[in-house]
């Protein structure tokens, strides 16, 4: 079969171009990705060397080139990574939002349907529920729990989980949606908290958190959703949302001290820096219908976080390249030879 997977530069798209290369070697696969600043064609060096794998430059928001990427394949299965992935930017400027997380994904869906792909599934978030007050440790945000965004970012998270059953329940498209907990791993870009973290510690200087650091978030081995969205994908209910999450909830002064500790680091590291604005409290998911699929993570919080940290010290050169630009020529070479003509 052929496989879409779009996004598959990024941090998550990425290891999951690679756990599919592993898990299906039969399978063809086609990753498609704009390469702006989050895209990493370092990420996909092990891809790049499956001849079962290809590289495609392009804009999922692009009508004309989605088009053509449709006509010259014929995809089996079409899974949806691409998206403008970081708060802060949202906050700065919310038009790539738009364009990519909502435009891009209602652009993909309507290929989709032209094209009678028998299976998409759209990667989502659990930033779509909003946020907990600080000191409810009870309630969990289920599948069903009303959709109140704080972000422009997670509102155009909702927009397309919204476009997604609308193609579902309108055209009948065999679709399937998860909105999962923050990912940790190696590869993620260093705007995220983990590896802001780990490299200014590294570098022994201040580690930013935001306002108190009360923040609690749910936190997951990018492996363990790797494993969630690919059992979607074999036993998944068309039109159906799945939660994906540890239930490992904890407070960023926790999660930030952990990692200073693994690294030897002292917590006086810590600096504290002025609240995001609109910053959520609390999220923490309730994945109980994926765990009746079958689902349950393997990887612990502690084993993930020891693990990733040591990607990091030993792939010093990947975040070296990636917080000095050196790795947007690579980026440029792929994006020159590899664009959809
Ligand atoms: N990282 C997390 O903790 C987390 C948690 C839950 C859900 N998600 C979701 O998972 C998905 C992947 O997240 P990530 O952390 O890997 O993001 P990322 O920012 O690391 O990667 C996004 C990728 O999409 C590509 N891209 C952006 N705009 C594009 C466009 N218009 N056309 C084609 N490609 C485009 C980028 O070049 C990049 O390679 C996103 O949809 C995100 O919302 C992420």
């Amino acid at each position: 079969m052929e496989i879409l997977i779009t996004g598959g530069a990024g941090f998550i798209g990425s290891h999951f171009a690679d756990y599919m290369l592993r898990s299906y070697p039969n399978d063809r696969i086609v990753c498609l990705d704009k390469l702006t600043y989050a895209g990493n064609m370092h990420n996909l060096e092990g891809a790049l060397e499956n001849k079962n794998f290809t590289f495609v430059c392009g804009d999922i928001a692009d009508e004309g080139a989605v088009e053509k990427l449709f006509c010259s394949h014929s995809f089996g299965m079409v899974i949806n990574f691409a998206a403008e992935s970081h708060v802060d930017r949202s906050i700065a400027d919310a038009a790539p939002f738009i364009r990519t997380n909502v435009a891009g994904v209602q652009t993909l869906l309507s290929a989709c349907v032209r094209h009678n792909v028998a299976r998409f599934h759209h990667i989502s978030t659990d930033e779509v529920y909003g946020d907990m007050p600080f000191d409810d440790e009870v309630t969990k945000f289920g599948e069903n729990s009303p959709l109140r965004p704080s972000s422009p970012y997670a509102a155009s998270k909702a927009a397309a989980d919204l476009l997604v059953g609308a193609y579902c329940r309108t055209y009948g498209l065999f679709a399937t949606l998860s909105r999962c907990a923050n990912n940790y791993g190696g590869r993620q870009f260093p705007e995220k908290l983990i590896p802001v973290c780990i490299s200014r510690a590294l570098n022994n200087l201040p580690v930013p958190v935001y306002g108190s650091g009360q923040n609690v978030r749910e936190w997951l081995d990018v492996y363990d959703h790797c494993r969630a969205i690919d059992l979607i994908l074999q036993k998944g209910t068309a039109g159906q949302v799945y939660n994906v999450g540890s239930g490992e909830c904890l407070s960023n002064n926790a999660l930030v001290g952990d990692i200073l500790g693994i690294l030897g680091k002292s917590r006086s590291l810590i600096e504290y820096v002025p609240d995001r604005m609109g910053h959520d409290r609390r999220y923490c998911t309730d994945s109980s219908m994926l765990r009746a699929l079958g689902w349950r993570p393997q990887v612990t919080l502690a084993q993930g976080l020891a693990r990733t940290v040591r990607w990091y010290v030993e792939n010093k050169r990947w975040l070296e390249c990636v917080l000095s630009g050196e790795y947007l020529k690579n980026n440029a070479h792929y994006a020159a030879t590899n664009s959809i003509k």
